[in-house]
C-alpha cells in the first residue's frame, strides 16, 4: 500500500522497474497488481493478448463514480461494453469527419484572443487550456460553448475536477482495499457522493434540455447517440443500451478530453520555455512551410519540426502516465510469467517511455530525437495505450494537439516573465492526470 502513496506514483513505479525488472507485483490488501513497465511487455499484453486483458477491476468506489461499472472508461469488457463503445466511438469518428477541424479551429482563434486581450501580462494560461479543450468536448458533445466566465461551465469543471481528485485520493482507494473501512465515517466519501450525484444532475439538464429542443440535431454527439439507441434497440438485442448509456458517455468524454489536452498544452509550452530555440525553430518552419496562413491537419507531413515536438512531448509527459488499470479477464501470461484471472494490470507508459534501452537520455527534452532517422521510435510511442482499450479519443486529441500548438506558435512566442528568475518545475504532479505545476507565462505576439 505504501508503494501506491507516493507522490508521483508514475516516476517511483519506474524507479522501480529499474530494480526489479519491466514486470513487477505489488500487493494492496487482497489485490495482487502487476505493473507492466516497458513497451514490449505493455503491447503483449495490451495488444498481442488483449482479449486476456481488456476487463477493468470492479470495485467499490469505481461502481459509484462511473453509475455502477456502465460507462466507457471504467465498465468491465463485456458484451454491453462493446456495444456501448462501438456506438461511442461511430460518433467521434462521424464528428470527426464532419466538423471536428472547424470546432478547433474556432476555439484557437478565440484562444488566440484571450491571449491578446493578456497584452503580454505574465499570466497562469491553465484554466485558459481548459476552456478551450473543454469546450472543443462541450460543442462536439452538446453543440454548446462556454464562456470563460460562465457559471454553468465553471459549476460543471469544479465538480468533474473534484471526482477526478477524490477518486485519485488515498481515502477513497482504501476503500476498494480493506472493505472493514466501508463501515466507518469517511468525510472524503461523503464530499465523493455529493460531486457524482450534482455531475448528474448537471449533464442530466443538459441531456433534458437536448432532448427537448424540436429537432435532435445528429451533429452533436448526444444527439447522434439518442438516434443510435433507437436504432440500436430495433436491429440488436432488444433494450441492450439506454439513455443512461448516454449519459455516462457524456461523462467520459467530458471528463476523458478536458483535463488532458489541457494539462498537454501545459506541459509543452512549459518545456518550450525550458528551450526557447525549439520554438523559433517551429515558427520559423510554419513560416516557411504555411507562408501566412494557418495550418490544416493534413499539414502535419509537411511540419516535421512541430510533428516532433508533438511525439517528444506524448513521449516525456503521457498525461494519462498509468493508463487506466487492466483486468485479466482469464489465466494468462506477460514476458514467460503466469498472470491469474483477475490480477489488476497497471500499464506504466510513462515507465515505457522513459526506458533507457530505447530512449538514450530518457529525462532530456529532445523533439529532434523524432527526425532525421529517428522516427523509427516513433513505434514504441503509447501514450494512448492500445488494444481494446485504446483511448477513445486519441484521433479527436490528436488533431487537437496539433491545431492548437500551431495554432499557438505561429502567433505567440512564450516567455518568461522579466521579473521570474526560474523557469517553470517540469516535475509535475501525478494524479490520474500528469499535471504541471502553476507557473506563470507572458505571450508575445509575433509580428
Ligand atoms: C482512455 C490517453 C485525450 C477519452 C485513455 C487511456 C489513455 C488515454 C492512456 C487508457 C487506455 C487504457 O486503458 O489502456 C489520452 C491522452 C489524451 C487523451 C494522452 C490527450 C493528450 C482524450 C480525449 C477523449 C478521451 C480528447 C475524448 C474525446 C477517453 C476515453 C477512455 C480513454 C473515453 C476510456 C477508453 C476505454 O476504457 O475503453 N486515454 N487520452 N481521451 N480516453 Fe483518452
Amino acid at each position: 500500500m505504501m508503494e501506491l502513496t507516493h507522490d508521483h506514483l508514475p516516476i517511483h513505479l519506474t524507479d522501480l522497474g529499474q530494480r526489479y525488472g519491466s514486470v513487477y507485483r505489488l500487493k494492496c490488501g487482497k489485490t495482487t497488481m502487476v505493473v507492466l513497465n516497458s513497451c514490449e511487455v505493455i503491447r503483449e499484453a495490451l495488444v498481442k493478448k488483449w482479449s486476456d486483458f481488456a476487463g477493468r477491476p470492479i470495485s467499490y468506489t469505481g461502481d459509484i463514480v462511473s453509475g455502477g461499472g456502465r460507462n466507457i472508461s471504467l465498465g468491465d469488457y463485456t458484451e454491453e461494453w462493446r456495444a456501448h463503445r462501438r456506438l461511442v466511438h461511430s460518433a467521434l469518428q462521424r464528428c470527426c469527419q464532419r466538423s471536428l477541424h472547424g470546432v478547433i479551429e474556432r476555439q484557437a482563434l478565440h484562444l488566440r484572443k484571450v491571449l491578446m486581450d493578456y497584452q503580454e501580462s505574465a499570466v497562469d494560461l491553465s484554466e485558459d487550456f481548459t476552456v478551450a479543450a473543454s469546450n472543443v468536448i462541450t460543442t462536439l458533445a452538446f453543440g454548446k460553448e462556454y464562456d470563460k466566465t460562465s457559471p454553468e461551465l465553471q459549476e460543471l469543471h469544479h465538480c468533474l475536477n473534484k471526482i477526478v481528485a477524490l477518486w485519485g485520493s488515498s481515502w477513497i482507494s482504501a476503500l476498494d482495499s480493506f472493505p472493514l473501512l466501508r463501515k466507518l465515517p469517511n468525510p472524503v466519501f461523503a464530499c465523493l457522493l455529493k460531486e457524482v450525484a450534482r455531475r448528474d444532475a448537471i449533464i442530466k439538464q443538459h441531456l433534458n434540455s437536448y432532448k427537448a429542443q424540436n429537432k435532435i440535431n445528429e451533429d452533436a454527439i448526444t444527439g447522434f447517440l439518442l438516434q443510435g439507441l433507437d436504432k440500436h434497440q430495433s436491429t440488436e438485442s432488444g433494450e441492450l443500451l439506454t439513455d443512461v448509456h448516454v449519459h455516462m458517455a457524456t461523462v467520459d468524454l467530458l471528463i476523458g478530453g478536458t483535463e488532458t489536452a489541457a494539462a498537454w498544452l501545459n506541459w509543452t509550452v512549459a518545456f518550450l520555455l525550458h528551450r526557447p530555440e525549439v520554438q523559433t525553430s517551429v515558427y520559423e518552419e510554419l513560416c516557411r512551410v504555411l507562408e501566412g496562413r494557418y495550418p490544416k491537419y493534413s499539414d502535419r507531413h509537411r511540419l516535421p519540426v512541430l510533428s516532433s515536438l508533438i511525439s517528444e512531448m506524448l513521449r516525456l509527459r503521457p498525461v494519462a502516465p498509468l493508463a487506466v488499470p487492466h483486468r485479466a479477464i482469464r489465466d494468462s501470461s506477460i514476458a514467460g510469467y503466469f498472470i491469474p484471472k483477475n490480477t489488476v494490470i497497471i500499464p506504466n507508459l510513462f515507465g515505457a517511455h522513459h526506458d533507457p534501452a530505447v530512449w538514450p537520455e530518457p529525462y532530456s527534452f529532445k523533439p529532434e530525437r523524432f527526425q532525421e532517422g529517428g522516427g523509427g521510435s516513433a513505434r514504441f510511442l503509447m501514450p494512448f495505450g492500445g488494444g481494446a482499450r485504446l483511448c477513445l479519443g486519441e484521433s479527436v486529441a490528436k488533431i487537437e494537439l496539433f491545431l492548437f500548438t500551431a495554432y499557438l506558435l505561429r502567433d505567440f512566442q512564450f516567455v518568461l516573465p522579466q521579473n521570474e528568475c526560474s523557469l517553470p518545475d517540469l516535475r509535475g504532479v501525478a494524479s490520474v492526470v500528469l499535471k504541471i505545476k502553476a507557473y506563470k507565462v507572458v505571450a508575445c505576439p509575433r509580428p
